[in-house]
């Protein structure tokens, strides 16, 4: 296979584990990337998820590829093998994504889920802290499609104080290390800066290994076996 090209890796902050791959995605790849998750849509529609408690809806609609997909509703949120609507498994995670795992997140077990969140011109993502997950040492791989978005992150608390800066279609943003916990959200689409997506707004994927990984004996070192 070819090795991937990863152009102009900046670190924003080298003890911080937050990695910015800006363009990783050239635009002939994400729209390679778009045409697979049109397939994707087909299968694990789209759909409005609720809050914790209150279930009032949010303002991003989600799906999800892989094993298992992140999910969220009255009873809080969690990891479900299967879309809330269709009652089926989600679709496989696309080969393009998993070479990006292999290439980026530094980790030597697969992830096993893809949010896909879609956001429209208004929506947004509040900070937090992505933390459903038994292996905080798996970094959170994302991809971001479509319209720049004002991406903001902070530190482990609430509180701590934040920086924002864009993310652009094709970008990669690794939260790995002591960013792995780093609160974070979306605070503005800027409506109309990218025709990737054909009614506009922006998608991003966040890869994520869900489970702690069994060590299975042909994983030990030859010196245990
Ligand atoms: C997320 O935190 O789930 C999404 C972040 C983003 O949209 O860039
Ligand atoms: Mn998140």
């Amino acid at each position: 296979m070819k090795p991937t090209q990863v152009p102009n890796r900046t670190n924003y902050a080298s003890k911080s584990g937050l990695l910015l791959y800006p363009g990783y995605f050239d635009l002939r790849r994400q729209q390679a990337l778009m045409a697979t998750l049109r397939e994707v849509f087909h299968r694990a529609p789209p759909y409005t998820p609720r809050m914790p408690k209150s279930g009032r809806p949010m303002s991003v609609r989600m799906s999800n590829c892989g094993r298992l997909g992140w999910f969220s509703d009255e009873d809080g949120y969690r990891y479900e093998p299967a879309h809330p609507e269709t009652g089926r498994p989600w679709p496989a995670l696309p080969d393009a994504l998993l070479e990006l795992w292999n290439d980026v997140a530094d980790y030597p077990h697969p992830p096993e889920a893809c949010l896909i969140n879609l956001y429209a011109a208004s929506a947004k993502m509040g900070l937090h802290q992505d933390r459903d997950e038994a292996d905080f040492t798996a970094p959170v791989v994302s991809v971001s499609l479509g319209d720049t978005c004002l991406f903001r992150i902070g530190g482990l608390k609430r509180g701590d104080p934040t920086r924002s800066f864009r993310l652009n279609s094709g970008d990669v943003l690794v939260l790995g290390g002591n960013a792995r916990l780093a609160f974070h959200g979306v605070d503005r689409i800027y409506s109309g800066s990218s025709t990737l997506l054909a009614g506009g707004g922006r998608i991003n994927l966040t890869m994520r290994r869900v489970t702690r990984p069994e060590t299975t004996p042909e994983k030990l070192p030859e010196t245990l076996q």
